[in-house]
Parts: C-alpha cells; structure tokens; sequence
C-alpha cells in the first residue's frame, strides 16, 4: 500500500479528517478481502435503491440510468477478475462505489441519498445467505434422494439395531437410513424457516433512524424479493439474528452428519466389517500399504468443530451489544462464509459417498445373530401367551444366561431347553425368535419391518418434493 494512495482526500468518507488513517489501522479495519463475496448482492441492492429514489423523484431518470448502465460495467468486472479491489477502499460497498463513480461520475456520487453501509451490508448479507440456504436445502435433498435409493434397496437387509453401542434388537439397514433422512428432513426445515424470518428488507434504516427522503420501502423491498420491509430501523441495521440461527441451524445439521459419521467409521473397520466404503472416498496410508482409511466421513465429523465454534462467535459477537450499528458486526462475516462453505462442501460429500456403498450382508445378519437380539420377542411372546412382562423379563434373562454359557442364541436352543424357563413356551416359539421374525414383527408406523420401510421411503420421496 503506497503512502500516496493513503490519504483522506482518497476517503468517500474524508472529509473531517485532519490526518490520514494509520497505514495498519486501514488494513486492520478494512473488509474487502472477505466481503467481496457479496459483490453481487451489494450490486443488486444498489440497482434497486437507485431505481426507488429515481420512482420518488429523488434521483433523475438520466442518473438512474447511467448507475444502472455504470452497474452493469461494474459487474461485468467483477464477474470476469478484472476488477481491481483495493484495501484503501475498505469494503465492497466503497469499492464498487468508486468504481461506479469513476466510470459514470457526479450520477454515482448520487447513489448513496437516503442510504447508510449499514442499510447496505443488512441488506447484501441477507440476499447473499438467503441465496445459499437455496443450494444448501438442494444439497440436503440429494443426500435424502441418496438415502431413500439405499433404504429402498436395502429394505429387508438386517443388521444388528444397537443401543449403549450393545447390540440391542434386530433392525432393517434401509430403516437406519431412514432415521438419518428424518434428521436430515429436520435440518432442511430449520433452514427454510430461518430463511423466512430472514426475508425482510433492511434498506431505509440507512444509518439507524431512517432517512428524511420521501422514500418508498416497499418498493425496494418487492424489487429484492422479499417479504416485506423491516419494521423498525435501528433493529434493521443491528440485527444478526438471522445469521445466528442460520449457524445453529448449521451446527445441527453439521452434528447430525458428525453421527452419521461416526457410523460409516464404525461399520467399515475390520471389527465390524458391515459396508464397504467405495475406494474413491478413501485414502491410503504413507506407511502402512494395507489401509483403507474413511478419510470423508472422519473430516465430516472433525468439521464439526469449527461450525461449532462460528456459532459461539456470532453468538459473542452479538452479546450486550448496544444498539444500533457496531463496527462489531463486521466480524459477522468470516465465521457466516466459513459456516456455508463448510456446510456445502460436508454435504456435498455425503450425498455423492451415500449412494455407493455397499453393505456387507452376512457380516450384518451374523453380527445381528450374536447378540441375543431377539430376547425381547421372547419376552413379548410370553406376555401375549398371559405373563407379566417383568416375569417375563426375567425368565428371558435366564436363558440369555444359558445362551452365554452354552455359547447358543435363543434361536439355537432346543424346545426342552427353552422351556425348563417357562412351560408357556410352545413350537411356535420359533417364529419370533428368527431375525425376520423380529424385525416383521414390528410392523407398524415408524417400526423397522420391511413392509414399513417400503411405506416409509414413499413417504419420504413425497416429503423432499417441496
Ligand atoms: N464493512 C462494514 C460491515 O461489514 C460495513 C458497514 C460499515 N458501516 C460503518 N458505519 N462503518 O459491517
């Protein structure tokens, strides 16, 4: 930065400035290197503010089509990496003003009546995330579309259903896939909530009291597409509401793919050996030339971490902050950019990885066998056959202590063995003690039976048609 280029004159804001800025305090206190994401937005808004003061004769026809002409200039810059963005010029908003006034002149000197930066950024941070919960809700879709195929084409494929990380009772894998598509179907909600109450124009707050021009909020508001205008100014520029809940809503989602996860982590190492992660998502190891490591699930849920963590800093950011606008805010943004990449780039990941792997399986169906996951249905048999559940509790804990003495499940066991527990016991018996026994059984809204994940995967599809 040459000391020439650092003085007040050079300012959009100079003019009672006796000294110019301290060459580090411009640096620290500029924004452009991350803000200028929101070129787009910040050139969107302006079209529309200069469109509104021209409606309210304000701004003559001429100056608003020569900013309209001189935006579009500017734009074709930005979009091709021509334009050059400067630190002296602080943030995108100054940037693309100057910009805009060196190409057009006196008419983009006009552009900033009745508008503050802090109307400006609520309004460019607000379009800009509101755009990206749009391909962040595409993104959850496509997992969901991943995870209802698998759930459809695994339906009736048993896999030991765990609880304290035990195997617990037999369940579906399409019905394990179906319980992620639920949390899934949770976070895209919370993201389209969060983009409604987010939808509300900021611009004519200007500073933080308004603007004494005659101007038209609706107007402005209907052209940038959302709902209405804000209601009160000084809540319009100091608002960060939106970016906050967007990154709760983000460290949900981020900790619901954390599980998911661990899961996958789980299930492909050699103890378990359940699904075969496809190699295209691994990585090898430098020294041991046996690895497969489950590279993409394991940074997924180290990702975590970091979504986490934006959301304690927008949370702190924002705490007894005094109304209106604070320099503060500035801050908003890095954590808010770093949260959506993150977000993006995990789901992404999930849903190209979900459709491709593949299940082991007989290592399930025997992983499920080991466990003496159907003692339950030995114990619901006996209650339908007139025992109270908690004798029949306890007579089902005896034989799972024979079992594990004679090294048999429950299925294995003779009739004569199973009975020396209870007389109620009959051949029958049989039927609910197989694995698809078990899981059929549970046949009803939100159970684990095939005919239920069928049903549910129909469900699903209609659900993520929104
Ligand atoms: N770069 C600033 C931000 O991100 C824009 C608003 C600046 N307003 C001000 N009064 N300094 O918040």
């Amino acid at each position: 930065m040459s000391q020439d280029s650092n003085q007040d004159k050079d300012k959009l804001w100079g003019g009672r400035f006796s000294e110019p800025t301290d060459a580090f305090v411009e640096q620290f206190t500029a924004s452009v290197n991350f803000d200028q994401r929101m070129a787009l937005q910040d050139i969107a808004g302006s079209r529309v503010h200069a469109r509104m003061l021209s409606k309210v004769g304000v701004l003559s026809q001429n100056d608003c089509d020569a900013i309209q002409k001189g935006l579009d200039e500017v734009e074709n810059d930005i979009v091709s990496g021509r334009f050059e963005w400067s630190v002296e010029l602080e943030d995108v908003h100054m940037n693309i003003e100057a910009a805009l006034t060196a190409k057009i002149g006196d008419a983009g000197k006009r552009l900033h009546t009745g508008r503050s930066r802090n109307d400006q950024v609520a309004t460019d941070i607000r379009l800009y995330l509101r755009e990206q919960i749009n391909f962040i809700v595409a993104e959850i879709r496509r997992l969901q579309s991943g995870l209802l195929d698998l759930a459809e084409r695994e339906f009736d494929t048993i896999m030991p259903g765990f609880t304290h990380l035990q195997v617990a009772q037999p369940i579906t894998f399409g019905h394990h896939m179906m319980a992620w598509f639920e949390m899934m179907q949770r976070d895209a909600s919370r993201m389209m909530d969060c983009q409604v109450r987010m939808n509300q124009s900021p611009l004519g707050a200007a500073a933080l009291a308004g603007t004494s021009y005659p101007i038209d909020r609706e107007f402005s508001a209907e052209q940038l597409g959302f709902d209405q205008p804000t209601r009160n100014s000084l809540d319009s520029v100091s608002d960060r509401d939106f970016a906050i809940e967007f990154c709760a809503a983000s460290a949900l989602l981020m900790t619901h793919l954390s599980r998911c996860s661990e899961e996958l982590v789980i299930w492909s190492s050699a103890q378990f050996d359940f699904i075969e992660l496809p190699d295209r998502f691994c990585t090898g190891s430098s020294i041991m030339p046996q690895k497969k490591n489950p590279d993409v699930p394991e940074l997924v849920r180290g990702k975590v971490g970091r979504v986490n963590g934006h959301l304690v800093s927008l949370l702190t950011l924002m705490k007894s902050q005094p109304l209106a606008y604070n320099k503060d805010n500035q801050e908003d943004k890095e954590p808010l950019f770093d949260t959506i990449d993150t977000v993006r780039g995990s789901l992404r990941a999930f849903a190209d990885m979900m459709p491709a792997i593949t299940c082991k399986k007989d290592n399930m169906y025997k992983a499920a066998k080991q466990g003496f996951s159907t003692a339950t249905d030995l114990a619901d048999y006996l209650v339908r056959k007139g025992l109270p559940f908690r004798d029949a509790h306890e007579v089902v804990g005896k034989a799972v202590a024979l079992g594990v003495d004679t090294a048999k499940d429950l299925s294995e066991m003779t009739l004569p063995e199973l009975q020396q527990f209870s007389d109620m016991i009959s051949d029958d018996v049989f039927d609910v003690l197989t694995l698809e026994g078990s899981v059929a059984a549970r046949n009803h809204i939100g159970g684990t039976a095939p005919e239920q994940v069928k049903k549910a995967v129909v469900t699903g599809r209609l659900l993520i048609q929104d």
